[in-house]
Parts: structure tokens; sequence; C-alpha cells
């Protein structure tokens, strides 16, 4: 048997410094669309996503929410993780930076790369974008302009003792390596821009910070922490055991391919070769670049409150609908939008209509016609070689489809054979054969050849709806989708004839346009109106006091034992107040949010030793506490349990 190929596949690893939407969702899942179509082929898979835990930007972050560094980053990154087996992303491993295994991998790349003369100590001052955590040279720069070409934010001028990676050593050699390798970087467009990067002059790289201590210490000189596209990059060596595992090592290394977003394939394509030429170690094999997912047409940003959040989508329509949606809507290589009115047609027509139809017709015919199973091809007729064909043909395409990345290719060729499938039954009509008592055999080969088809339509589909395709399979009666593969979804004829299937529920529930649109904007309300600050919280806070002074509060809890609105006034209501040694009659303006029974019983927060007053005639003997907006909501605020008379400090 010859050796199984094998396949490294790799996303970016992702900053914890805010929760990912859609745009990160989609680059997870091309790589895994990727990683399930070699899995399926056969292939030896290994496919790394994580998180990129160091530098600045991260440790600004924390430092702003007050919380340590690796406090902060534990959150976030234990929501990466929800989010990706939410999209069922079957990543092998999940690499985190500020694991020990990964310090050992930048640490020893350093050092290989210092012991080879390629790192000499200086003095950055310079333009930093910190968001993007990318060092500017001012010839890189709009002229005049201080702001990053990458994101457009301003970049901070930054002053500081580091050491730098020579980069312009390898300038030529990089250009000679892109030219004998023209499909290193993709698509072609980026390709193409880099090499005019490079052109322009290559900046030695500063590799080292001091200004800050977020990262892993530079092995000779612990003043410095490696810079954190340095430290981020290595993660692709450290996950496959660059130091600790060589077998592995040498069994996945080079990466087959590196998907990242366009805005750094600069890192991937110029930074990361040069620094695995200074450490005499092989590239990877290709950079592919994707374009970025634009919402309703602007690009996706915190401060135009368009960033998508995945997981109400998920939880709404499913992870295959999303996973489908991205992958179809967006070509692969250039921007994409994403749209709810465009996502939910493409599930109702591609996923309900198309898919979902053909399955639940093709099982309520053999249910319905064989008691669920079907005796097999008996009788052929010349549609049946068609169906056949298209279905071999469609299978082959999609293997080198795939496999060349044309992701889109591969689902629009799947969906026409799905299509044609479709078309088959209304050509054959089986309903008509099942009247008719001398087409038996005829009826069972086209309900054969459904099945058939729908059992190379599931491989077909699984890189990229894989709970739906295992789904099909265990429908069809095939069990579990761990026993299909490629290479027999290339020849027709392998279904089993006389399998029972087993009918379950539609694979995509169908959606109304207007209702999902209303639905939206009704949310997208509620989250706005979540986020308006109450005009309360804008009111100056008052001068500052002493414990003392706040001590001079008697503060008590009571209990209310009656409740009943003042007369002729819309806001007041009179309580009688149990305190534990005495009850006291206080007056409070309640009286439009509370009705008298949902008071009675409970137990409030009473100041006791407030001076005594008459609020519309009525004797009032201390005041009890509820919190305010400052517009119409208030609670009173309730401590239920605690005996009257309780001190409350
Ligand atoms: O850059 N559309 O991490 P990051 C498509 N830690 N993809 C998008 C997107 C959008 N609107 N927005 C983000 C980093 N992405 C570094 C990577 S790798 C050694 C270190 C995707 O959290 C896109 O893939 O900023 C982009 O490359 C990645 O998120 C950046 O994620």
């Amino acid at each position: 048997m010859s050796e199984k190929k094998k396949y490294y596949v790799t996303t970016p690893i992702y900053y914890p410094s805010a929760k990912l939407h859609i745009g990160h969702t989609y680059c997870t899942t091309i790589a895994d669309s990727l990683a399930r179509f070699h899995r399926l082929r056969g292939d030896d898979v290994f496919f790394l996503t994580g998180s990129d835990e160091h530098g600045q930007k991260i440790q600004r972050a924390a430092e702003a929410k007050g919380m340590k560094p690796i406090e902060y980053v534990d959150e976030i990154v234990a929501l990466f993780q929800q989010l990706w087996k939410k999209l069922h992303i079957s990543n092998d491993d999940f690499i985190r930076t500020t694991e020990p295994r990964h310090e050992k991998v930048v640490q020893k790349l350093m050092q290989m790369s210092y012991d080879n003369g390629d790192i000499y100590k200086g003095k950055y001052e310079g333009w930093y974008c910190t968001p993007c955590e990318s060092f500017w040279p001012e010839n890189k720069l709009p002229e005049g302009k201080h702001i990053c070409p990458d994101c457009g934010r301003p970049l901070e001028l930054v002053s500081e003792d580091a050491y730098f990676l020579k980069m312009n050593k390898y300038a030529d050699r990089w250009l000679k390596f892109i030219e004998e390798n023209p499909d290193f970087i993709q698509p072609e467009s980026r390709r193409n821009e880099m090499i005019s990067f490079v052109k322009s002059g290559l900046e030695d790289l500063c590799v080292s910070r001091t200004s800050f201590d977020w990262g892993i210490k530079v092995p000779w000189d612990p003043k410095h922490v490696v810079y954190v596209w340095f430290d981020a990059l290595a993660n692709y060596l450290t996950a496959i055991g660059f130091i600790d595992d060589p077998e592995k090592y040498k069994k996945f290394w080079p990466a087959d391919v590196h998907i990242v977003g366009k805005e750094i394939v600069r890192f991937h394509s110029i930074i990361w070769p040069i620094m695995l030429m200074s450490c005499g170690l092989p590239l990877p094999k290709k950079i592919f670049g994707h374009g970025w997912l634009i919402v309703d047409g602007t690009k996706m940003s915190k401060s135009l409150g368009n960033v998508v959040d995945p997981i109400p989508l998920i939880d709404r329509y499913g992870a295959d609908a999303l996973r489908y949606y991205l992958l179809k809507e967006v070509r692969l290589g250039q921007d994409g939008n994403f749209s709810l009115p465009s996502f939910i047609t493409r599930i109702n027509a591609d996923l309900a209509n198309d898919l979902g139809n053909l399955l639940q017709r093709t099982l309520a015919m053999v249910e319905q016609y064989e008691d669920g199973i079907v005796a097999g091809p008996l009788v052929k007729e010349p549609v049946d070689d068609d169906l056949a064909r298209c279905a071999v043909e469609t299978a082959k395409k999609f293997e080198a489809q795939m496999d060349a990345m044309k992701i889109n290719d591969a689902i629009n060729d799947t969906w026409a054979f799905i299509h044609r499938t479709n078309k088959y039954i209304d050509e054959t009509t089986p309903w008509v054969l099942a009247k008719d008592g001398t087409q038996k055999d005829r009826l069972n080969t086209v309900l054969y050849n459904l099945l058939e088809s729908l059992r190379i339509i599931a491989n077909l589909v699984s890189p990229v709806i894989p709970v739906s395709a295992a789904e099909i399979w265990k429908q069809i009666g095939l069990g579990n989708f761990d026993s299909a593969n490629l290479p027999d979804a290339q020849v027709w004829g392998k279904y089993p004839a006389g399998t029972k299937v087993c009918k379950g529920q539609a694979l995509f529930p169908r959606y109304d346009l207007k209702e999902e649109i209303a639905e939206e904007a009704v949310e997208k309300e509620a989250e706005n109106k979540a986020k308006e600050v109450c005009p309360a919280a804008k009111e100056p806070t008052k001068p500052e006091i002493t414990i003392d002074q706040f001590s001079a509060n008697d503060l008590r809890v009571g209990k209310i034992i009656a409740a009943e609105k003042v007369p002729k006034t819309s806001k007041l209501m009179k309580l009688q107040v149990d305190l534990g040694t005495e009850t006291r009659q206080i007056v409070s303006g309640i009286a439009l949010q509370y009705k008298p029974e949902e008071l009675t019983g409970h137990n409030v927060i009473v100041i006791t030793n407030l001076k005594p007053t008459k609020l519309c005639g009525v004797d009032s003997k201390g005041m009890i506490l509820a919190a305010l907006d400052g517009k119409d909501a208030l609670q009173v605020v309730f401590v239920d349990g605690m005996a009257p008379g309780s001190r409350v400090r």
C-alpha cells in the first residue's frame, strides 16, 4: 500500500483582544473544509488553529480591564474554543503562545538566528501600529501621513532599545525563491503586491521590545521580550513538535498551506520565510491570502457597530448553514459581503429546497413504496447512465478542485449534480412507476440510483456541511459517517442494495425572509438599547466623603408589613415597615412602579435616622433604598431573607 500523503494546514492564531466575529469564522471555516476534504481523501491531516496571546495590544487591553494579561487571555481564549466547537471546527491542536512548549521554540529560533549572525542590537525610533502590532518605516507610509497602511488607524511614535533581524540580507534570496515557486503566494494579486513591497527595499525588522514586558524573553538578554509577530509565526513549528517531537516535525513540516487574511500576507510571505531562511529551515509550501468579509457593503468595525457575532447566527440557523453560506457566497481570494437576506435566501434555496428536499423526497418514496429497503439496480435505462456519469465526473472534479483550493467551484459543481439528481426524479416519475405493478424492478432501480446519488453527495458536501453530511449518511442507512471516503465516492454503485433507510428530521428548516429581517431588527434595537448609557450614569459623581460620614447613615433591614397608595397622588406609597424593635410608617415615591401587593412581605433597606417629614400630608419617618436610571426605571433594593433590624454597611 502506498504511504499516506500528509497535509498540514493552519489558520492564523487570533488575538484574544476582543470577541471573534464572522470574519475570523470565515478564515477558520476555509481551513476546516480543506482539512476535512484531505481526511476524506485519506490523507494524514494536521489542522492547527490557536491564539496569539503576547504583545503590547494584549497587555494594554488587560490593563484597561484591571486584569493580569494571563487572566485576561484565559477568559477570551475559552470563548474562542467554544466558538470553534459550535462551528464544528475539526482542528487537531489548539496552540496558545503562552504555553511553555511554545516559549522554548521561540527562544530557540531567536538563538539560531542570532548565532547565524542575523540579529544585532540597536534602537528603534519610528512608527508602530499597536492594533496590528506592526512596525512601519517612513518609506512605506503614505506621504506625510502617520496612519497604518493596513488598518488605517493612527500610528504611535516609538523609541526603544531593540534587536533587529537582517531582513535585507535575504531580499535577493527571497525574490529568487518567489520566482522559482510561483505558487508560493496566492492568489496572484497578493504575490505581485509582495514582490513590489520587497523590491521597494526591505528594512531590517525589529524583533524585540523593551517598553513593556508581556512576551517571551530574548534568551541572551532578558530585558527584551520577543516581538509578537516573531513569537506568533513560530507557532506553526511548535505545534508539530519542532523541539519535542522530531518525528512529527519531520512528517508535517513544511506546512502545506497557511490560510491567512489578506492584511497579514506580508508577515507570512516575507517575514516568516526570512525568519526560516535565517534559521536554515525549509519554507512552507503556500501562503493563501483570502479576502475580507464585509457587512452590508462596509468593513466590519467596532466603531461602526456592524460587527457580526457568529454565535447568535449559529444558534438560530445552525453551524452548517453559516459554513455553507461563507464558503459559497465569498469567492476565495476576493472580498465578500455578508447580509441577512442573502444568507436566508441561500438556506432556503440551496440547503432546504435543493438538498433537503432531495433527501426528503427520496426517503419518503423508499419508505412508502418499498418499506424502507431498495432491492438494487435491476432494470437500467439510458437516463441512469447519464446520472451515474455525472456523479462520477463531479466526484473526480471535486477532488481536483478542492486540491487546488477552488472551494467555490467544488460547491457549485456539487450543487449542479444535486440539481441533476432532482431532475432525475422528474424524468423517471417514481410515483407513476409505483402505480404500475409491472414496473416494480424499474422503480427499485430508480430509487436505488437516488440513494446512490445521495451517498456520493454526502461525501462531496461533507467538508462544507459536515453535520448534514453525517445526517444524510445516517438517514440513507449507512450509519456512522466515519465509513465515508472519497475514493468510494468516485465509483458508482457502492451503495449496498438491501440497506434499510431511516428517515429522520428535515435537514434544514425554511425561513420567512420578512420575519427574519423583522426579528433581526428587534434584536438590534434591544442590543443598542442595552448599550445605551443611562442618564443617571452621566450625572457627575458627588464629592468624596469619609467612611465616618458614610457611617452616619443608620441603614437597617426592614420588612414591609403593609402598603397602600397615598390617595390623590400618583407616585406615593405609604408603607408600614417592621424594623425588629418597632414599626415605622414610611412614604416612598414608588407607586408608579409597584403595586401594594408586590411590596408586602418583602425586606428592604431603610435609612432609619433620616429626619421625619410629611409628604402630601402623610407622616414619613425614614426612607427606603431604590436604584434609579434617571429616566423611568426604578427598582427597590430587596434583601429578602435578612432579619428585620439587621445592619447594612
Ligand atoms: O492578525 N474578513 O490576529 P487577528 C475575513 N494574531 N477575515 C477576517 C476579517 C474579516 N472581516 N477580520 C479578521 C492576527 N479576519 C495575528 C495573526 S498568525 C501567526 C498571527 C481574519 O486576531 C483574517 O484571517 O487580528 C485575519 O488574518 C485574521 O482574522 C486576523 O486575526
